[in-house]
C-alpha cells in the first residue's frame, strides 16, 4: 500500500504538566490535573484522534511547576478510555529496562493493548543532577536508549532472553505474561539529532520530531528512510504542531501574536540555554533546538514552525502537503485543549479525510 493509501493519524500532547504547551502569560484554559485531562481523553477519541502523548518530567522548570508521573498517568487515561492508544514517555537511566518492560505488559493486558511508550533520551541536566542521575554526554544518551530498546524488544517477545551491553545486562530472563500486542507495544522516540535519526532507522517504531517546516521535516525523512532501508527496518514519522485553528486566519494570527507578546522572557531564555544540551551538544551540531528563535522556544517542542495556523481550510491543506512528503503523524498541542481538540475533530478532520480521499481518487486514475 502506497504511502498516500494510509489515512494520516492524529496525537494530541498530554497536558499532564502545568503550565500548558507555551511559556506565556496568556491565558491557557487547560489543566495539568486528572479529571480534566480524562474528559480530554474522551473528547480526543471521539474527535478522531488515534494517540494521545504523555510528558515526562521529574523537577520544574521553564513554567512546569507540577508534572504528573507519565506511566500511571497514561494508565488513568487507558481505563477512562475505549479507543485512544496513549504513549507513556519514558526516560532511560530512571527507568530500568526490566522495571518497564513488566509495567508495560501489565499495563498492555489490564487495558486490552492500547498503551505505548516514548523512549526519550534527555535535554535538561538539571533535573538529571536533582535526582541523582549521571548525566551522559549527548551520543552516549542515545547509545544507551538503543540499548534500552533493544532490550525491550528481547524482553518483550523473546524467552530466556540474554543481553550483554555497555549499560544493561540480562541472563536467561522470560517475563510472563508478554504484552497483549503482538510482536510488543509500539515503541516511539523523540529527537532529531544525527544520533537519534540513526537510532530511528535501526530500532524504533517511530520517529518524533520537533515541529519543522514542510523542507525541514522531508530532509529529515528521506535521511531516515534512506538508511533504515538499508538496515531492513521500517520507521513511521511524528511531527510536532502546536495547532491554532479559528473561523479567519487573522483570529488565528493574532493569537499567536498574543501567545509570543505574553511570553515570559525569562523562562523561555533559561529553557533556551537548558537546550543547548540537545541538538546543539552533539558531535555535528544540529538536531532540537539547534537553530531556534526566542518565538519558536515559547512553544518548547518548537511548534510554531509547522505552521498548523490558520483556518481548517489552510490547516487540513498543510497536513496533506507534509503527509504528501512521508508524515504519517501530526502531533497536536493546543492553547484550550479540550474546546480546541474538539473544535478540530469537528472543523479540520474531515477536511483532512476529503483531501486525502481526492487524492486517492487521482493516485487511482493515474494508475
Ligand atoms: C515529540 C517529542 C516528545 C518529547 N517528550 C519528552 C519528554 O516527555 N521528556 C523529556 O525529557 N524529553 C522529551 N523529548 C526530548 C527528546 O527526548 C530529546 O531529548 C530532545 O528532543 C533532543 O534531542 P536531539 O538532541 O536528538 O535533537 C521529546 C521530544 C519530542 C520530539
Amino acid at each position: 500500500m502506497s504511502q498516500a493509501q494510509n489515512a494520516i493519524k492524529f496525537a494530541y500532547w498530554v497536558p499532564n504538566v502545568s503550565g500548558g504547551l507555551v511559556v506565556s502569560k496568556i491565558e491557557q484554559r487547560t489543566s495539568w490535573d486528572i479529571d480534566y485531562n480524562r474528559k480530554l481523553a474522551q473528547i480526543a477519541e471521539k474527535a478522531g484522534f488515534e494517540y494521545a502523548l504523555s510528558q515526562i518530567r521529574f523537577t520544574a522548570g521553564y513554567g512546569a511547576e507540577y508534572q504528573h508521573e507519565s506511566v500511571s498517568f497514561s494508565h488513568a487515561l487507558l481505563a477512562a478510555t475505549e479507543k485512544l492508544r496513549v504513549i507513556a514517555a519514558i526516560l532511560p537511566g530512571p527507568w530500568t529496562p526490566a522495571v518497564l518492560a513488566k509495567q508495560i505488559a501489565t499495563i498492555d493486558h489490564l487495558t486490552g493493548g492500547r498503551v505505548a511508550v516514548n523512549i526519550v533520551s534527555g535535554w535538561f541536566q538539571g533535573e538529571f543532577t536533582a535526582i541523582g542521575e549521571p548525566w551522559l554526554e549527548h551520543d552516549e544518551r542515545y547509545r544507551r536508549s538503543e540499548e534500552f530498546i533493544r532490550v525491550l524488544k528481547g524482553i518483550w517477545t523473546q524467552d530466556n532472553f540474554s543481553f550483554k551491553g555497555d549499560f544493561y545486562r540480562f541472563s536467561d530472563y522470560t517475563l510472563k505474561p508478554k504484552p497483549l500486542q503482538q510482536p510488543h507495544p509500539e515503541i516511539f522516540q523523540g529527537g532529531s539529532s544525527r544520533a537519534a535519526r540513526d537510532m530511528a532507522s535501526r530500532v524504533s517504531d517511530w520517529y518524533f520530531t520537533n515541529g519543522n517546516t514542510v523542507e525541514g521535516i522531508k530532509a529529515q525523512v528521506d535521511d531516515i528512510r534512506a538508511k533504515a532501508a538499508v538496515n531492513g527496518h521500517q520507521v513511521k514519522i511524528g511531527v510536532n504542531a502546536f495547532i491554532i485553528a479559528r473561523d479567519t486566519e487573522e483570529e488565528a494570527r493574532a493569537v499567536l501574536a498574543e501567545i509570543i507578546d505574553k511570553a515570559d522572557p525569562e523562562a523561555v531564555n533559561a529553557f533556551g540555554d537548558a537546550v543547548k544540551q540537545a541538538g546543539q551538544a552533539s558531535p555535528e551540531g544540529e538536531g532540537n533546538w539547534a537553530k531556534s528563535t526566542f518565538e519558536d522556544l515559547v512553544q518548547y517542542n518548537d511548534g510554531f514552525k509547522t505552521n498548523l495556523i490558520g483556518t481548517p481550510q489552510q490547516i487540513a491543506e498543510r497536513i496533506v502537503a507534509l503527509k504528501a512528503v512521508g508524515v504519517d503523524l501530526v502531533l497536536g498541542g493546543f492553547l484550550h485543549f479540550q474546546e480546541e481538540v474538539a473544535y478540530f475533530g469537528e472543523k479540520v478532520l474531515p477536511l483532512v479525510r476529503e483531501l486525502e480521499a481526492r487524492a486517492k481518487a487521482h493516485e487511482a486514475v493515474a494508475a
